[in-house]
């Protein structure tokens, strides 16, 4: 099997902007048979918190735009069949051009919503008919693991939610509006839930379209399988996976990104 990777030999096949397109080795390309995994990353909000002109999932981080680490995470894959971008509207018709540096046979770009919610429910309408197993993934954490990734798929493919997460490991305090500690919460049994997330296809859309028809809003997927007693459980993620919410988290991020998983 070949390793050579293609923009090796084909430095004459750009992407728009003239930017070098993926590397993606040719073994590892669309077309495999077992390619059953379609991948939702939802990148459609407005990075408020970041604030600034450029939307945060654009700005590099690491070496190159946020957004492109997780799509070239997933394209590395073989069992992957297709990711689609969820982005603002604006963009959908006038991506940025570095995007192109993947696997674009496996790119749909879809238009986001005003909540997370609708921006991830409007990418799972446009996963190919072959895809049976849906992983939803924040564009704010660009440092996914193929470890983390793999977890989450295995118990999909058993038929429930898997969620990346972490186990509590402070203390947990309950405060009131005065800063006055009301209780300890037990934190052995708790978790903090990143992304990827994944489900059996049938499964995520359902909830989704309960969420629609009940007017549902969840931060996160598995809130909206949880609510309709579907099982979901944990795998474990990272604290690489940490999800870049404010300006302080990018130099954070900088520091995880060399740690291993
Ligand atoms: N997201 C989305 N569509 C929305 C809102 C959020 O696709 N309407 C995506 C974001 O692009 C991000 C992920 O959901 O990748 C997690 O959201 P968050 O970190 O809150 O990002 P923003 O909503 O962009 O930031 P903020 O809440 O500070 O405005
Ligand atoms: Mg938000």
């Amino acid at each position: 099997m070949s390793t050579e990777r293609r923009d090796d030999h084909h430095g004459d096949v750009r992407a728009p902007g003239h930017l070098a397109r993926d590397a993606t080795p040719p073994e590892l390309r669309a077309g495999s048979e077992e390619a059953d995994v379609g991948v939702v990353i939802v990148a459609a909000g407005s990075g408020s918190r970041v604030g600034g002109n450029e939307l945060k999932q654009f700005r590099w981080v690491a070496g190159k735009p946020m957004l492109l680490h997780s799509v070239q995470a997933f394209h590395a894959r073989r069992d992957v069949a297709m990711v689609v971008c969820v982005l603002p509207k604006a963009f959908v018709g006038d991506p940025p051009p570095w995007l192109f540096q993947c696997d674009i046979d496996r790119l749909l770009l879809s238009v986001g919503g005003r909540e997370r919610t609708e921006s991830v429910a409007n990418g799972l309408e446009d996963l190919p008919d072959e895809v049976k197993v849906v992983l939803i993934h924040d564009a704010a954490r660009p440092f996914v693991s193929d470890g983390t990734i793999d977890r989450v798929i295995a118990e999909a493919r058993w038929g429930r939610g898997a969620i990346a997460a972490l186990p509590v490991v402070d203390t947990l305090k309950e405060v009131d509006d005065a800063g006055r500690v009301v209780r300890t919460v037990e934190r052995a049994s708790l978790w903090r839930a990143q992304t990827p997330q994944g489900f059996p296809r049938d499964a995520i859309v359902r909830a989704h379209r309960d969420a629609k028809a009940r007017r549902i809003s969840a931060t996160d997927d598995a809130a909206l399988c949880e609510a309709l007693g579907m099982p979901v459980v944990v795998v474990r993620g990272s604290e690489r996976a940490m999800k870049i919410t404010g300006e302080e988290d990018f130099a954070r991020a900088e520091s995880m990104f060399t740690l291993s998983e």
